[in-house]
């Protein structure tokens, strides 16, 4: 009776890949990356104009793409990771090497425009990206990750380990935003 499925044990030493389907809801990390793999998502490094239509959609309540573009976000230093479900743009986000306003970071980045499709958030998309981008930043040798966060966004980056300055800064039409950073 030792952990096998439908047994009443919550800690199974059995492998969670070897389950049926329908016993992986009991284990919620291999359910979502589960689910991942059925999405056949792609994470990859694109250029900035990929992003604009999507940017403008979630981010920009629908302003004229060419309007989008952030300062920085052609510069040989940043770059751009899109996420794609059977090559179709889902996801994304800009990194750009801006100094803090607020604090001295040292050799930092700032995250800006992170961004998940209305019908694919909550499905772990938006942390693969930050994962990938903290791991592409890791590997630069740099040592802060930074980023204005708005209100609704506060506690997904919280729960990614990122830490609230309780610095506001008040964007146009946006909202009120806090900067968050994290040492990588
Ligand atoms: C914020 C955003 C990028 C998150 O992406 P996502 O793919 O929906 O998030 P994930 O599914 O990877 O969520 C990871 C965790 O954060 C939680 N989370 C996600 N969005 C959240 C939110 N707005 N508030 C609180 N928790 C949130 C998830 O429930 C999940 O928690 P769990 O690990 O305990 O299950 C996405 O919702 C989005 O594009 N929102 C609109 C644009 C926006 O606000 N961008 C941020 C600009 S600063």
């Amino acid at each position: 009776m030792s952990g096998r499925p439908g047994s009443n044990r919550r800690h199974s030493a059995w492998k969670a890949d070897a389950l049926p389907t329908e016993l992986l809801p009991h284990f919620s990390f291999n359910n979502l990356r589960l689910n991942l793999l059925e999405l056949n998502l792609n994470i990859k490094i694109v250029k900035s104009n990929k992003l604009l239509n999507l940017r403008s959609k979630i981010l920009r309540n629908n302003m004229n793409p060419s309007k989008c573009i952030f300062r920085g976000d052609d510069n040989k230093t940043s770059f751009h990771i899109g996420a794609y479900i059977d090559g179709i743009l889902v996801g994304g986000v800009s990194i750009i090497k801006n100094k803090c306003s607020y604090k001295d970071f040292p050799n930092c980045y700032q995250l800006r425009g992170l961004f998940v499709d209305f019908n694919h958030q909550k499905k772990g998309i938006g942390k693969m990206i930050i994962e990938k981008v903290e791991s592409l930043l890791k590997n630069k040798k740099v040592n802060y990750l930074w980023m204005n966060a708005r209100v609704k966004a506060l506690d997904f980056y919280l729960k990614l380990n990122y830490t609230n300055s309780e610095i506001t800064y008040n964007m146009n039409e946006i909202g009120l935003h806090y900067m968050l950073y994290k040492k990588l």
